[in-house]
């Protein structure tokens, strides 16, 4: 797998599964867990190594048990999660402490390979405190890598002013509709891996129309155009599917290449 290099020497493969309705009934994101681990597992099967999940999810147990059914080694695996800024994970030092320690059970494990702030609080001294307690679980080596997700430039600034660690991944939402650009120059400029969440969403007929158009010339759906173009420009991309044949095309992305005319069509699909 195709990795980007993180601002700690840690490896991130360049492309995992999102899972944020994995385990659910109707998989449905607010649906009840029902401990349905058929979509890990078939991602497990066509090559996934990395998956991304947080406790506002409610699947971190889900994915623990997809993975021991897989009967796949720790150490083959990339795991991200994510604690909510919230008042129970966020109001202190304990309840940040409390949600590290909460996602640790929950995935069966003792390490997690990126763990992120899941949203910014308005008050940047509330992200700097809880970016302090993954400092010194970075330090002792139980989060190898810690970021944030859906933070902007000022409050990624204010991180980096205040603190010692410059966040390792940026997640954000980059899809044909909010490539989000500024951002994503702002991340790389400052050593950041962008990553997109929710790649797809929101893609209408007419995007997926000239996304479709590119890929015939390359025989790709549009689907796996636009995950190439995020990865050419060096954002991660954790797209989700339920689906194992569709599991399997977003992984099959680099046996071809994107020309600069069809990169600079995608760039004004928005
Ligand atoms: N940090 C954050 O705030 C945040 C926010 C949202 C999401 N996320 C993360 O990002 C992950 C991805 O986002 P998402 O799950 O919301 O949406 P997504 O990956 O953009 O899209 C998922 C949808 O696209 C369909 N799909 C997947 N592959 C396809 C393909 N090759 N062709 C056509 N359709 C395809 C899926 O349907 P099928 O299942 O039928 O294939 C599903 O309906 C989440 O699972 C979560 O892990 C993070």
């Amino acid at each position: 797998m195709f990795t980007f290099k993180l601002n700690d020497g840690n490896e991130l493969p360049a492309i995992g599964s999102g899972t944020n309705t994995f385990g659910k009934e109707n998989s449905s994101y607010m649906g009840e867990i029902n401990f349905d681990t058929t979509p890990i597992e078939t991602a497990i099967e066509v090559g996934y190594r990395r998956f991304d999940t947080a406790i506002s999810y409610r699947n971190e147990a889900v994915l623990a048990l997809g993975i021991k059914n897989s009967n796949i080694a720790r150490n083959e695996l990339f795991i991200t999660s994510k604690l909510p800024n919230t008042e129970e994970f966020a109001s202190n030092r304990e309840a940040v402490v409390k949600g590290i320690e909460l996602s640790l059970k929950n995935l069966d494990t003792d390490y997690i390979d990126l763990y992120l702030i899941h949203h910014p609080s308005d008050d940047n001294a509330t992200n700097l405190m809880i970016w302090e307690v993954f400092e010194e679980y970075h330090h002792n080596g139980v989060l190898k890598s810690i970021g944030v997700s859906n933070f902007n430039q000022k409050q990624l600034q204010y991180l980096m002013d205040h603190s010692k660690t410059v966040p390792a991944v940026n997640q954000i939402e980059s899809n044909p509709n909010s490539l989000n650009d500024e951002l994503i120059d702002f991340c790389q400029q400052h050593g950041i891996v962008p990553e997109a969440w929710g790649p797809f969403h929101g893609v209408t007929e007419q995007q997926q129309e000239t996304l479709a158009t590119i890929g015939k010339a390359h025989g790709k759906t549009w689907a796996q155009v636009f995950l190439r173009y995020q990865l050419d420009r060096g954002v991660a991309v954790i797209p989700k599917s339920h689906n194992q044949r569709r599991q399997a095309s977003n992984l099959d992305v680099f046996d071809f290449t994107l020309s600069d005319e069809e990169k600079n069509t995608i760039k004004g699909l928005a």
